[in-house]
């Protein structure tokens, strides 16, 4: 085994990349992987200084080809139960984050890979990359939240179609049907999330936290619920110096410095 870390974090304040590093098999996510990935999210929680996450794959032929079939052919049922809640529990831990998570989706983003990309508050990915829930082809069925999330994305039948059907898609039709946000027509699908990325860390970083829950949190709520929780939240943001500092440079025609605070 190599002693290359299966999952790098690199930071550039206020950004930061995370790579998952497996590319000789495609980046498939074994236990290691998710474990190792579930620690640098959390790092990255952590670190103040970094307001936004790019998520990619190493290689240019994959962002991740699934979770691992080989660790998987193994596994008992209640095994399997628990791989698929360790699964889960990345999407829980970057929901937690408070700051968006960008995937880049440069290649093949299959199974685990397309769930894992679905976890994320968007995706940009390149003309070529590929998406495909291929499952059943296994014999197996998502089991790191592809059943739920996908349909959210994409509406049931498009999410059965491809659930059902185990085919791959390509980036324009992901685009179309709302799998992914953004297609990179001239850079890498990592230039461009980073542009991106780039350009959320220079909004203020307690509004971001913010609408991410409103927006992700709201949609588990009834209607009545969730405007009240984001009347809530819109409340809360009055007692943060960022508001202040937001709208004060606005009426002095000057840029903001917003202090996360
Ligand atoms: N789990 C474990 N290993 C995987 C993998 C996965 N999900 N996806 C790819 N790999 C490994 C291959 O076994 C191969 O390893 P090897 O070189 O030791 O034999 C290596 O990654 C390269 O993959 P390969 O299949 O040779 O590349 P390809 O270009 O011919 O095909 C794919 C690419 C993505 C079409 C093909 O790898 C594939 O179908 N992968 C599985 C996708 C899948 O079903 N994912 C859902 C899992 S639940």
């Amino acid at each position: 085994m190599s002693d290359q870390p299966l999952v790098l974090r690199e930071v550039e304040s206020p950004l930061a990349r995370v790579i998952i590093n497996r590319p000789d098999k495609l980046n498939a996510l074994n236990a290691e992987v998710i474990g190792q990935l579930a620690e640098s999210l959390s790092a990255l929680g952590r670190d103040d200084t970094v307001r936004v996450i790019v998520l990619t794959g190493a290689g240019d032929k994959a962002f991740v080809a699934g979770a691992d079939i080989a660790e998987m052919a193994a596994l008992t049922p209640e095994q399997a139960r628990e791989f698929a809640r360790r699964g889960q529990r990345i999407g829980t831990l970057i929901d937690e984050l408070d700051k968006p998570v960008i995937a880049a989706i440069g290649g093949f983003a299959l199974g685990g890979g397309c769930e894992l990309a679905m976890m994320c508050h968007l995706r940009v990915a390149s003309p070529t990359a590929k998406f495909g829930q291929p499952e059943v082809g296994l014999g197996l069925i998502p089991g790191f939240g592809g059943t739920q999330r996908l349909a959210r994305l994409v509406g049931e039948g498009r999410a059965l179609q491809m659930i059902l059907g185990g085919q791959m898609i390509d980036a324009a039709t992901a685009l179309d049907w709302g799998l992914i946000d953004l297609v990179a027509q001239e850079s890498t699908a990592l230039e461009a999330a980073e542009a991106l990325a780039g350009r959320l860390a220079r909004q203020g970083p307690v509004a971001l936290a913010a609408c991410l829950r409103a927006v992700r949190r709201g949609l588990q709520m009834p209607l009545d619920a969730a405007l009240e929780y984001e009347a809530a939240l819109f409340g809360g943001i009055f007692a943060t110096e960022d508001m202040k500092e937001g709208t004060a440079a606005f009426l002095a025609k000057r840029k903001p410095v917003f202090r996360g605070c």
